[in-house]
């Protein structure tokens, strides 16, 4: 694993979109993971900005998104499907057929888990999982206690996951639904290289957790210390409670992938 610090939040996301920009241009047809929540929003803008500006194509891509909640049509403002559409598919050259979420309406919810797995199996594998972090260590939706080997399955939500997403249902936790379907930390771990975005204060306990702390199912994101190529982007004030930072600003300034990044 390695870990990048970035001084804020705004450059933490621009870096992050740099490097999804790159792996494009390396690969056209690059099978991409896609994740949702509010810091996304900044990286998806910038891909955005960086297709517009600088001809980033992602015509040939696959996207593949870790999650999706059960009983939401596709059409609901709420879904992911729709925040995908808004924040980034409808704003790049994506052909909508090569976008894909798991159905939360399914009517056999394990068929459509299956069907996911098969599918990310058919594309021949996701190429680049983009992460965030929820505040309880999950990826995904891979709540505490999930197996560190689980596939896409559906999954009840902690009631602290329905308090930070209630935003898009009204403020009312109550009103979020109370399962998903989400790829598995098992999944996730298959993807060939993961990059995890993490930014602001709230999120500095559970990156210490899961970054330094051991590999627990308590912790799902801990998880992604047994991955061969995982690289987490941090900003200062995510990063407030980590120990080896010297060593973590050593990195960005030595390793040669990240040289032509400084000057974000
Ligand atoms: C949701 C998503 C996660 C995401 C998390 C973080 O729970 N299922 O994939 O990592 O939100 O959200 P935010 O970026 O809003 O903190």
């Amino acid at each position: 694993m390695e870990i990048i610090l970035q001084p804020d939040a705004a450059a933490a996301a621009l870096l992050v979109a740099r490097v999804i920009a790159r792996e494009i241009r390396r690969k056209p047809n690059l099978v991409l993971g896609l994740a949702t929540g509010r810091t996304m929003e900044a990286v998806y803008a910038h891909l955005a900005r960086l297709h517009r500006a600088e001809g980033v194509s992602f015509a040939a891509c696959r996207t593949f998104n870790l999650d999706e909640y059960i009983g939401l049509p596709p059409e609901h403002p709420a879904s992911y499907r729709q925040y995908m559409n808004r924040h980034l598919f409808s704003k790049v050259d994506i052909d909508l057929k090569n976008t894909h979420l798991p159905d939360g309406t399914a009517p056999d919810l394990q068929a459509e888990c299956l069907r996911y797995e098969r599918w990310i199996v058919e594309c021949g594998g996701i190429d680049l999982q983009l992460l965030g972090i929820g505040r309880a260590g999950h990826i995904g939706f891979n709540e505490p206690m999930s197996a560190l080997r689980s596939r896409t399955r559906d999954k009840t939500l902690m009631r602290s996951t329905l308090e930070q997403n209630a935003a898009m249902f009204g403020g009312e936790p109550d009103q979020v639904p109370h399962r998903a379907i989400t790829m598995g930390v098992g999944t996730i771990l298959e993807s060939r290289r993961c990059l995890l975005l993490a930014t602001g204060q709230e999120k500095a306990d559970i990156i210490a957790k899961a970054l330094e702390g051991p590999i627990t199912s308590r912790v799902t994101a801990s998880a992604l210390q047994l991955h061969p190529h995982c690289t987490v982007v941090v900003d200062h004030a995510a990063a407030a409670h980590l120990e080896e930072v010297e060593y973590y600003r050593w990195i960005f300034e030595s390793e040669p992938e990240w040289h032509n990044f400084k000057e974000n």
